[in-house]
């Protein structure tokens, strides 16, 4: 038993080391022979250490440093950024939560002085059964998997004057209509090529944008998941449904779990009223609705659709919606089956065009 437990942590172990290494050099392009490599860590849960060594695995040792973030007084890690590291060098950060700097914005301050960016996050979430499945979603190269995909996704969207989203169980499905042109889709798939700003948050896989017309999206969606209050996403076999009229929430089906309603309550009690904004085609295939993540941070990338509740985008902006007033952005998984942009279909049956 013992010796079966250890075989599967080491498979686990290499894959997490081969897929590091791949960000490495295809997202991030990482130069172990001309600059360095800063590991922020903790070790405060299990992935945190797996993926520690998966990184620490990756680089010569000369290229290498590695700092506990709870060892260490936030001075004297901006200390270490400030001194040891220059234009071009790497910091990834491997988090069981968020790390805390102070004052200190380290994207911000990394970004500034040219360098790279790594983050891994809220990886206490995850038990352990899911550790694969985050592994997994390591994958995702953008490279091999990327480009052509997202691109052909962007070029949909961006010329879409209406899309239809069909969803639910096969048999018993319904329909979303967006008649309303898209904003320009985003792209988030590790590829960093032209771009001044090198790094980010992974897992990466994910085109995302939102109607130009908030308003001009009726009907029904089959939701199959959702962050609930712990910020954990709660997935549930049996789909539950939401009308949405003039852009807004206006009927849960009764089948919906009572923790949705708390989610949704909340929304409601602050916004006034549950707009939908987001329309986010996840293209990583590492996790799905059968092999879940429980922080979705993460498993927004997941290969499908989800939507987001509430006023809040911090990317697209929209007249009529004061960021300050803006407090939600939760995203809900949908069940869906198939995407039709313009009478294409899109995504059928979990395979996209
Ligand atoms: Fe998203």
């Amino acid at each position: 038993m013992f010796t079966l437990r250890r075989f599967y942590s080491t498979t686990i172990q290499s894959k997490a080391t081969t897929f590091v290494q791949n960000i490495l050099n295809n997202s991030v392009r990482f130069n172990p022979t001309k600059n360095k490599l800063f590991v922020l860590h903790d070790n405060q849960c299990g992935l945190s250490r797996l993926l520690t060594s998966a990184y620490e695995n990756s680089v010569d040792k000369n290229a290498l440093t590695v700092m506990n973030f709870d060892e260490h007084e936030p001075a004297q890690i901006k200390d270490h950024i400030n001194t040891h590291l220059s234009e071009e060098d790497l910091v990834v950060c491997i988090q069981t939560g968020a790390f805390y700097l102070n004052d200190y914005r380290l994207r911000l301050e990394l970004f500034n002085r040219n360098m790279k960016n790594i983050e891994h996050v809220h990886l206490g979430l995850m038990p352990t059964e899911q550790y694969e499945t985050y592994v997994n979603s390591l994958a995702f190269d953008p490279l091999k998997n990327g480009p052509s995909l997202a691109m052909k996704l962007k070029q949909k969207i961006d010329n879409a004057k209406s899309i239809i989203v069909t969803s639910g169980k096969p048999g018993n499905t319904t329909q979303l209509h967006y008649e309303t042109e898209m904003e320009s889709a985003l792209l988030n798939i590790g590829d960093y090529t032209g771009m001044k700003n090198v790094g980010g948050t992974f897992p990466v896989g994910e085109v995302f944008s939102e109607p130009k017309n908030l308003q001009h999206v009726n009907g029904h969606v089959m939701v199959f998941g959702f962050p609930n209050l712990n910020r954990v996403v709660e997935i549930h076999d049996e789909p539950f449904m939401l009308t949405i009229e003039r852009g807004t929430v206006t009927k849960i089906s009764e089948t919906a779990p009572h923790s949705f309603i708390e989610v949704f309550n909340v929304i409601k009690e602050n916004e006034g009223e549950v707009i939908i904004r987001e329309f986010g085609v996840g293209i990583n295939d590492g996790m799905g609705k059968y092999n879940p993540l429980n922080d979705v941070t993460a498993f927004e990338r997941q290969k499908g659709l989800h939507l987001s509740l509430g006023k809040k985008h911090t990317v697209f902006k929209k007249e009529n919606l004061k960021s300050k007033k803006t407090k939600f952005h939760i995203d809900v998984f949908i069940d869906v089956r198939t995407i039709e942009m313009d009478g294409d279909i899109i995504f059928n049956e979990n395979e996209f065009f």
